[in-house]
């Protein structure tokens, strides 16, 4: 729905409307130093710490954790979709909102992709039942134990053989051709700039939003060929990182949810859903993210992320991991199944049945917490002091990132009895090479002040800026010393056209996808360097950058001089650059140092042998 009111309007909206206005027609505000306070209306408290800063347009509680914009804010407190939000703020503006047309022009209405996938949903699934050759499609989905009920209700459909089918049943019109097209169901061929179906042979698994609108598919091929599944593009309607497979079908299915499986493919939604599970959900093909997460969380305190006992499975529980600390507020729990080796939900349901299968994961789902201290010391050896060091450098930026609350107190306490140390304050100068002088006064205070009262201090204590006092500065700092990079993302949030400042020829090299997404948003604002930090922080919504954006500005914005922050920002981005380059270097070394091992140790044998 969002890609149906121009991101235009909703900046020009955002820039006619206070958030201060909006916020104290709903809960009265008292002014506090530059920014505003209240108690927070998302969660029960005594002294306030729900704060809104007016010259960054935007809220933040550091007792929840619950942030946002104008539109997020009325959008929490009022339990509104985003375009009933929009709406609302319009009124209040006195603005008309003006719809995107799939051309470009203005246009009211509902956007005519809706309409035609479901024409298309129906459509495959008619073919599922009449096409001549449908017995295949049938037989397959016989094979793997799906009955007619469980089709029925996922609606799912047989894209037959052939270029054209889809074209010919729904492209009457240009007009017509054009939106099937936007929406990914037909494909333009480049040279000979004519149409044809992206959908072959294929079982089809429609997509449906939380109305129940269908807004992609998913297509399995019959047998071994590749690509195995195929998905629909990102349209206008469709956007992989906030959508999940199943949820509406499970919503329909339960009054209430009391949790929800999170599982990797579309099969095993199904597969589940037939065995009586019918609160699975999957992800698109693509990495859980922070606001599948949130949405999720609108819906249940409770989520189990079940992947398969593979490598594959294993990388994305991690992932899942990072993109959910975020959202750790009090009162939700979320918990990690990792199934046997070779197994997926639906291969398991179908071998040890529905009670087994949830029996299996009330007993053996790893806690969040477990999971993490698991992972992280599976690659250290915490029987010995350096170890529990290193695991504690390494759990400091993932703990950062847990909103304030009892969660993060507890698994402060639990990484104190594993390893002997918090996380909370004992990360000093962790994510920087100690400078050769680092005078460490460790601030001991426990629970932490607020991040930004820290923050004021070390300002004012800054001797005159060089290169060595700011890196001292990090040091004297313990709970503000951020990684690098959100340091750098925390200028460009302050001063967008920062960006212009550098060249990402060097951070490019990084292929982590934290600084890729910082490249691509060094690039876009390089484009249109005017965007100001709520602009930034409402084009990025709901992704993984975005979220991390909205968790710093936990940290209150730099209060340096212009200049400053620019010397500041672009040593920053120097630093990385030199870390990056180094790495390089350090992984040239490292698999020298693997060859020379493994020459000495054939040598060794090679002698033994003689
Ligand atoms: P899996 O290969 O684990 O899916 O991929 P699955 O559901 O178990 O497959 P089958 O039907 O039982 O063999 C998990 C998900 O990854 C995406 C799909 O969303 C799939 O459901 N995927 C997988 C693709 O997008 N493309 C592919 O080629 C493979
Ligand atoms: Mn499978």
């Amino acid at each position: 729905m969002a890609g149906l009111i121009p991101q235009h309007f909703i900046d020009d909206l955002l820039a006619r409307t206070d958030i201060v206005d909006v916020i104290t027609e709903r809960i009265p505000l008292k002014k506090a130093g530059r920014n505003h306070q209240a108690c927070c209306p998302f969660h029960k408290e005594k002294t306030p710490s729900f704060t809104v800063s007016q010259e960054k347009q935007f809220y933040y509680c550091f007792g929840c954790g619950a942030s946002g914009n104008a539109l997020g804010f009325i959008m929490n407190l009022e339990n509104l979709d985003f375009p009933v939000a929009v709406e609302q703020l319009a009124r209040l503006a006195g603005l008309e909102i003006p719809q995107e047309h799939s051309n470009g022009q203005a246009r009211t209405g509902p956007n005519p992709a809706y309409e035609l996938l479901a024409k298309a949903a129906e459509y495959y699934q008619e073919q599922l039942k009449t096409h001549s050759t449908s017995k295949q499609a049938i037989g397959y989905l016989r094979n793997r134990g799906v009955n007619n009920k469980t089709v029925q209700q996922f609606q799912i459909g047989f894209a037959p053989l052939g270029w054209d089918n889809l074209m010919k049943a729904l492209g009457s019109t240009p007009e017509r051709e054009k939106t099937l097209t936007e929406s990914g169901m037909l494909v333009e061929h480049e040279e000979k700039k004519s149409l044809y179906d992206r959908f072959r042979h294929r079982i089809m698994f429609p997509i449906r939003d939380s109305r129940g609108r269908v807004i992609g598919f998913g297509g399995r091929v019959l047998g071994d060929e590749k690509p195995k599944y195929l998905n629909s593009p990102e349209s206008s309607v469709f956007h992989k990182g906030q959508e999940l497979y199943g949820l509406y079908e499970a919503r329909q299915a339960n009054r209430d949810l009391k949790q929800v499986i999170v599982v990797e493919g579309y099969m095993d939604v199904v597969a589940l859903a037939q065995q009586g599970i019918t609160n699975s959900v999957a992800t698109l093909g693509t990495a859980t993210t922070c606001e599948h997460l949130q949405k999720l969380f609108k819906l249940t305190s409770q989520v189990v992320f079940c992947f398969d006992g593979d490598q594959a499975g294993r990388k994305a529980a991690w992932r899942a991991l990072e993109n959910t600390l975020p959202e750790m507020r009090d009162g939700r729990q979320v918990r990690f199944m990792f199934l046997p080796q070779g197994e997926d939900p639906d291969s398991m349901v179908r071998k040890e049945g529905k009670d087994a299968l949830l029996s299996r994961i009330r007993h053996e789902a790893l806690t969040l917490d477990d999971y993490f201290f698991k992972q992280l010391a599976n690659e250290v050896d915490i029987t010995t002091l350096d170890g529990c060091a290193r695991l504690a450098k390494m759990a400091t930026p993932y703990f950062e990132q847990l909103p304030e609350g009892h969660y993060k107190t507890l698994l402060d306490k639990k990484a104190e009895k594993t390893i002997g140390l918090r996380l909370s304050s004992n990360h000093t100068s962790l994510h920087y090479a100690a400078p050769q002088n680092h005078a460490t006064t460790q601030v001991s205070d426990y629970p932490p002040s607020y991040p930004w009262q820290a923050e004021k201090k070390v300002f004012h204590n800054r001797k005159p800026f060089n290169k060595g006092a700011f890196w001292q500065s990090e040091v004297i700092t313990p709970k503000i010393s951020l990684r690098l990079l959100d340091r750098a993302l925390r200028h460009l949030l302050n001063t967008p056209a920062l960006a212009t400042q550098i060249k990402t020829d060097t951070l490019h090299k990084d292929n982590s996808v934290d600084m890729q997404q910082f490249v691509s948003l060094v690039k876009s604002l390089q484009n249109s360097p005017q965007q100001t930090t709520y602009q930034l922080l409402g084009s990025w919504y709901g992704t993984q950058l975005g979220a991390r954006m909205i968790e710093l500005l936990k940290n209150d914005i730099l209060d340096s001089s212009p200049a400053l922050q620019k010397q500041e920002f672009c040593l920053t981005i120097e630093r990385l650059e030199a870390d990056i380059l180094k790495r390089i270097g350090d992984l040239a070394m490292s698999d020298l140092e693997k060859l020379r091992t493994a020459a000495k140790k054939s040598s060794a044998k090679t002698r033994k042998n003689t």
